[in-house]
């Protein structure tokens, strides 16, 4: 089965074509704490603690042919993220998503990456202060850009060169949650110059005894004696992720969440990451040994990648962006 060359699509089909905006908003829209502004011009302060000490949670939905997939979600997601991090988000969820919809309709994007984040933001300036976290004033930044693929059409139609980190190690979840989505990225950061040192495209990050936890902002996924698994703890619980439970019930494989060492990584019949930007992306070697008997992509990996991109452009959780003038 080919894989269908999703982002050639987008940047010729006339379902995905940009529509008409103005020539400061062509790049993308950007939000900041209290308006609207073109990407280019949008900036933070160095105090934020955001910034200062990667204090923050956010999250990123896409919209393609002009439809948000599972915004909801990822609203409830980020709100729960909030919650954990203890930040309190200025805006409630209705005019959360009014500024997700007037990003993407200023930019006139009919395929986005789009992007927010409530951080720590201002620290309070007084003795013993910095204790409460009620005290700081959070800031809410978003961005609406042209749909990013994390890898292109004809690296997801061969499949990616993953290593498995030997340096680096996931960070705990008693140290950073990973379910909620945050600013701490440096470990897989790490990890994926590790992956150029060592001649490979990506890494993924195990925790400390060995057992996969997540790639450099991605899900990782194994097809193991016709299952399809992901681990079930140390990781984002991605909502890509959860769309290839759905499609897997669809195509009648099995699938479930369990704890995964990464040696059943280098001996398994398939393997693939998920994520927003970019949707299922098949490897074809872990630790430079191939994957598959013939070296490419994996026919689960390039089936699911497949009906995700169909079901999707069919409307699946849909939500139609708000292209008409909203006011400012
Ligand atoms: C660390 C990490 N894990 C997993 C994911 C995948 O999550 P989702 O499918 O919701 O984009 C991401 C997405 O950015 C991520 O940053």
């Amino acid at each position: 089965m080919e894989l269908i060359r999703a982002h050639e699509i987008m940047l010729t089909h006339p379902k995905h074509q940009q529509l008409p905006c103005a020539p400061e908003y062509a790049f993308g829209a950007a939000y900041v704490a209290d308006h609207f502004c073109p990407v280019f011009e949008a900036s933070i302060p160095f105090y934020d603690a955001g910034f200062f000490h990667a204090d923050a949670v956010y999250d990123v939905v896409s919209v393609s042919r002009g439809m948000f997939f599972r915004l909801e979600e990822h609203q409830a997601r980020f709100a729960k993220a909030c919650d954990t991090i203890r930040v309190k988000n200025p805006f409630t969820r209705e005019q959360e998503a009014a500024i997700l919809h007037e990003m993407v309709a200023r930019a006139g994007l009919r395929d986005a990456y789009v992007w927010w984040t409530v951080t720590r933001g201002m620290p309070p300036m007084g003795r013993n202060e910095m204790v409460h976290p009620e005290k700081f004033e959070n800031r809410f930044y978003g961005m609406a850009v042209p749909f990013i693929f994390m890898f292109d059409d004809d690296q997801r139609a061969c499949g990616v060169d993953l290593i498995v980190s030997r340096n680096h190690i996931r960070i705990p979840s008693r140290s950073v949650d990973p379910r909620a989505k945050n600013f701490h990225w440096l470990d897989m950061q790490l990890a994926l110059f590790e992956a150029g040192k060592r001649g490979g495209e990506w890494a993924v990050l195990t925790d400390a005894d060995g057992f996969l936890a997540e790639a450099t902002g991605a899900n990782i996924f194994a097809v193991i004696q016709d299952e399809v698994v992901t681990p079930d703890a140390g990781c984002l619980e991605g909502i890509t992720r959860r769309s290839v439970f759905d499609l897997c019930e669809e195509l009648g494989i099995p699938s479930s969440a369990r704890k995964i060492h990464a040696d059943e990584l280098r001996t398994a019949d398939e393997v693939f990451m998920t994520t927003t930007a970019g949707s299922i992306m098949p490897v074809r070697s872990v630790d430079g040994k191939p994957v598959c008997e013939h070296g490419g992509a994996g026919e689960i990996s390039v089936r699911l990648h497949n009906l995700y991109w169909e079901k999707r452009w069919s409307g699946w959780h849909g939500t139609p962006v708000k292209y008409e003038p909203m006011g400012n």
